[in-house]
């Protein structure tokens, strides 16, 4: 194919090709660690953009899977540049990576911005991690491929199948509830992630790779292979020829992203039963590419398509299953119809003409929109007095009978509060109470930690109860399940109405009508706000001061302020 850019046209040629006093640095510094002038001048120079840590285990082969991206470019005929960037793993990093997920994204657009650098291959895949880098890589609109860390392998105790997160809420209300001895729980945590990967139900990591790769922004298929089998480090390999090629055909995010592109994301979302999560980081992204998705969007998107893909949370089967079976590329080709196919991909391929044919070996796994197993509307968009700008519900994942549901509020005020009553003998409280959180928001919790799914009270586990409505300004994991509704916006800490219910106002939710409300006045909410005073969640000085003044509410996508939009930024002089 004719390239679209000669190598004087680089990017990398600024600081590599010119005859002054700082290219001859540039050069003699490179020479320093032992490459050749040929080795890099006049060929793309690839950032690899490499999230690895000690302490992520869902990248724990990042440290070696760079090799393969890394041999991929050497042999297309490019030059590798390793730049690590802040890890952000989902188990380990406080208050939650939610938190950091902006930092990471201006981390990523100003390693680019700032480094003699062509196009980037991202590596990402826990949670926060692939949006992270997308968004700025995005705002950079540098060629960018990702390279998905892909799912660990399926979890295993007793012969029975563990999938992340999601049997640990489930088997931990069975422990609360004493069906489950210590020495079983402990074989559990031994059997439950048992390769390095990120987890492998249907949650935020695996929901954010497979919607980048129907973006367009991964090689086909690549979301979908579990990170030990032998079919990753060749996709890792692949994946660094490719944006070699990208780099000469100048192929950027811009030319990836449309509103096509965005809408075919939607739609796989509700095919995938993914992540609520999902929706403020498409948003956070499509902002950035000036394509202005909103929750009116997904609700859109859900009234259209329903939960084909059987995966836990809302299935049955996890990531290894959904490989075997076809994955995402079967996944899509069993709902062309739906799709715009003629979106563009980073290979330069259409996504119509990367899915042509692609084979469905399990159609348990991965069903027919005729045989969904929940038919539409599994994410839901609630409006009311309580959420005047929205909030979320996944009803795929819900107790049926909560579906249409009045009762008392049983509101705690922020996170320690529930922790220390939820599990209170006395505790007053029946399976027809609202279980309500309030400062879990963006700025409350701070960072909408992952709270959503409020521990239903140990007195109920006891009775039976398994599912309860709860409602909050928080998240909640994608392996998580249940009646929550989330994302409710404007938040409670900065005054938005659920600030002003109380323990015993009555909350009616009905979910087919999308509607949330509390039988109060706007009058009896005004004058409750008016007196009502968030904790403190000040912060004197640093990331956190600056996080709090610029951070946007959930139904914008949790960007700041200034970091969403196009406007251009310059590349900075040479000199
Ligand atoms: Fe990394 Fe779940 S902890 S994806
Ligand atoms: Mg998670």
């Amino acid at each position: 194919m004719e390239r679209k850019k000669t190598p004087e046209q680089l990017r990398s040629h600024r600081w590599f090709g010119a005859e002054d006093l700082r290219a001859f640095g540039h050069r003699s510094r490179m020479l320093q660690m032992g490459y050749s002038i040929d080795d890099f001048k006049g060929k793309p120079i690839v950032a690899i953009i490499n999230t690895w840590s000690d302490i992520n285990p869902c990248h724990a082969h990042f440290k070696n899977r760079v090799e393969d991206v890394k041999r991929g470019i050497l042999q297309a005929g490019g030059f590798p540049v390793e730049l690590p960037a802040i890890s952000l793993a989902e188990t380990y990093v406080k208050p939650t990576t939610m938190f950091y997920r902006n930092l990471l994204a201006m981390e990523a657009e100003e390693l680019l911005r700032s480094h003699p650098v062509d196009g980037a291959v991202l590596m990402g895949g826990c949670d926060k991690t692939t949006p992270a880098l997308l968004m700025g890589a995005i705002s950079m609109n540098l060629p960018a491929i990702l390279m998905p860390a892909g799912p660990m392998l399926r979890g295993n105790w007793g012969g029975k199948t563990l999938g992340s997160g999601s049997d640990v809420w489930k088997y931990w209300a069975e422990k609360e509830a004493g069906n489950i001895s210590q020495a079983q729980w402990e074989e559990m945590e031994a059997g439950i992630a048992r390769s390095y990967g990120h987890c492998m139900t249907m949650g935020t990591a695996s929901t954010l790779t497979s919607l980048a790769e129907t973006l367009g922004f991964t090689l086909p298929n690549a979301s979908s292979i579990p990170a030990p089998d032998s079919g990753h480090p060749r996709m890792a390999a692949n994946t660094g020829k490719q944006i070699v090629e990208m780099i000469w055909q100048d192929r950027k995010p811009s030319d990836v992203l449309t509103r096509g592109s965005f809408e075919n994301a939607l739609t796989v979302q509700m095919a995938l039963g993914g992540s609520t999560n999902a929706i403020p980081h498409l948003i956070a992204m499509s902002k950035r590419a000036g394509l202005d998705i909103g929750l009116k969007d997904f609700e859109a998107a859900s009234r259209r398509m329903g939960v084909i893909a059987n995966l836990r949370p809302s299935g049955e089967f996890l990531m290894e299953d959904f490989f075997y079976a076809g994955g995402l590329t079967g996944l899509l080709e069993n709902i062309r119809s739906h799709l715009d196919t003629d979106c563009m991909t980073v290979n330069g391929k259409t996504l119509g003409d990367n899915i042509a044919g692609a084979p469905i070996y399990n159609a348990d796994v991965i069903r027919g929109v005729e045989n969904a197993i929940y038919s539409a509307g599994a994410t839901a968009v609630l409006y009311g007095n309580i959420a005047p700008r929205g909030c979320v519900m996944k009803p795929s994942a819900a107790d049926p009978r909560l579906l249409k549901h009045t009762g008392p509020a049983l509101v705690f005020r922020d996170y320690n509060d529930m922790n220390a009553q939820i599990n209170r003998d006395d505790l007053d409280v029946t399976a027809d109470h609202i279980l309500v959180l309030q400062n879990a928001g963006p700025v409350g919790g701070p960072g909408m930690p992952e709270w959503g799914m409020l521990p239903i009270p140990k007195k109920l586990l006891k009775q039976g109860v398994r599912d309860m409505l709860r409602i909050s300004d928080a998240r909640m994991s994608g392996t998580s399940y249940g009646a929550c509704i989330l994302h409710v916006a404007p938040e409670s800490y900065i005054g938005g109405p659920l600030a002003a219910v109380q323990t015993g106002d009555m909350i009616s939710v009905d979910i087919e009508n999308r509607s949330i409300h509390v039988a109060l006045g706007d009058d009896e909410i005004q004058s409750r706000l008016a007196i009502w005073n968030p904790p403190n969640r000040d912060y004197g000085r640093g990331y956190g001061r600056m996080y709090a003044n610029h951070i946007t509410q959930a139904d914008e996508g949790c960007d700041f302020d200034f970091l969403t939009g196009t406007t251009p930024i310059e590349d900075p002089e040479i000199h």
